[in-house]
């Protein structure tokens, strides 16, 4: 365990499950008995306490975690069922740094967690950490399946909602800031793409399905970079004829990985294959122009365009919004202009 996750201590799990669900949202939960010993754990973030206190092997097991090495500085908070002033009294002399009523709403004990254990972050930072968590283990566990065999796509389904439900309750700038961390070039702009198309698509009013359709697409639409040497994709700088080359066949080797794998969805192959392709017909793998190119391909197009000039490399800090935008308008012809200015609006109006 790391100093995030939460402990949390009941004596009726079933009664507990909301606040799990809530305390879930932001961190890593696990709920424990009041037989607890305390000394197996390993460090936690802070512990809330749901249990009666009315039974001896409550207070004890209060009493074992008040004795354990290090226990100041992870907070308890305790929830009473009782409001009566004794109660509360009680709660604190068995070292509870905050008491709150049981019947408050999970969120707010959540609140109030948030405030005693991350105090410089508030609710929406650690959702968006927690959802960026999440749809980058689908991102990990699809490029490395990717490198020699079939992936599955019933497993990239789980980093969907995690990626819808970021933008819509975090805003895109704290995904972007969240995703920018990370070091790895296909991850950080597979996340990027993600949530830049997740936005836009909030910001079209699509529909919830199709939000999801085009999440999907972003997730896995350079899953064939997993088969590009390492060299040629981390280049630092340009990449010569030769590289450039072997770069572009992560379309086409993208689509035979997904068709192979089975279960995916056909605008997912018609992105994976053609998101490279330009309105003028100057793009790869298959040269296709205008008409042939379906309106899903140049949405995530134009999202994976902005994603790579926005991009955080150790040698490189992200192209501001506004100047991505104006390379964006100046691919007039190769782009379709109306969705192009659609996608600033958006960009610049996410919170
Ligand atoms: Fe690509
Ligand atoms: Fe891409």
């Amino acid at each position: 365990m790391n100093r995030g996750v939460i402990v949390v201590l009941s004596d009726r799990p079933d009664r507990s499950k909301p606040l799990v669900d809530a305390i879930n949202a932001v961190a890593e939960c696990r709920v424990v008995g009041t037989d607890e010993t305390w000394d197996r754990i390993g460090p936690f973030g802070g512990v809330v306490a749901d249990i009666t206190l009315s039974r001896p092997e409550a207070k004890s097991c209060l009493r074992r975690l008040a004795s354990r090495p290090g226990r100041q500085r992870a907070p308890l908070i305790y929830l009473t069922r009782s409001e009566s002033h004794a109660a509360f009294t009680e709660a604190r002399n068995l070292g509870a740094t905050i008491c709150l009523s049981a019947h408050v709403e999970p969120r707010m004990v959540v609140g109030s967690l948030v405030r005693e254990v991350w105090p410089e972050k508030s609710v929406a930072d650690l959702v968006v950490t927690r959802e960026i968590k999440r749809a980058g283990a689908t991102m990990t566990n699809l490029l490395k399946s990717a490198e020699t065999g079939p992936v599955d796509m019933k497993a990239v389904d789980g980093g969907i909602d995690p990626v819808l439900d970021a933008i819509h309750d975090g805003g895109l700038s704290r995904w972007l800031d969240e995703v920018w961390a990370y070091d790895d070039v296909t991850f950080q702009h597979c996340l990027l793409v993600s949530g830049t198309v997740a936005a836009f698509a909030l910001s079209l009013g699509l529909s919830q399905a199709d939000r999801q359709l085009l999440t999907r697409a972003a997730l896995v639409h350079d899953v064939g970079k997993s088969r590009i040497p390492h060299a040629i994709l981390n280049k630092p700088g340009r990449l010569d004829d030769d590289e450039r080359a072997v770069m572009q066949t992560h379309a086409p080797i993208g689509h035979e990985i997904l068709s192979a794998s089975g279960g995916c969805d056909p605008i997912t192959l018609a992105v994976t294959r053609h998101h490279h392709e330009m309105i003028d017909g100057s793009g790869y793998p298959d040269g296709l122009s205008a008409a042939a190119i379906a309106d899903p391909v140049r949405l995530l197009t134009i999202c994976d365009i902005y994603a790579a000039l926005i991009e955080r490399r150790p040698y490189k800090k992200p192209m501001p919004t506004r100047d991505a935008l104006s390379i964006l308008a100046a691919m007039d012809g190769k782009l379709e202009g109306g969705l192009v200015q659609a996608f600033g609006r958006a960009v610049e109006s996410a919170p």
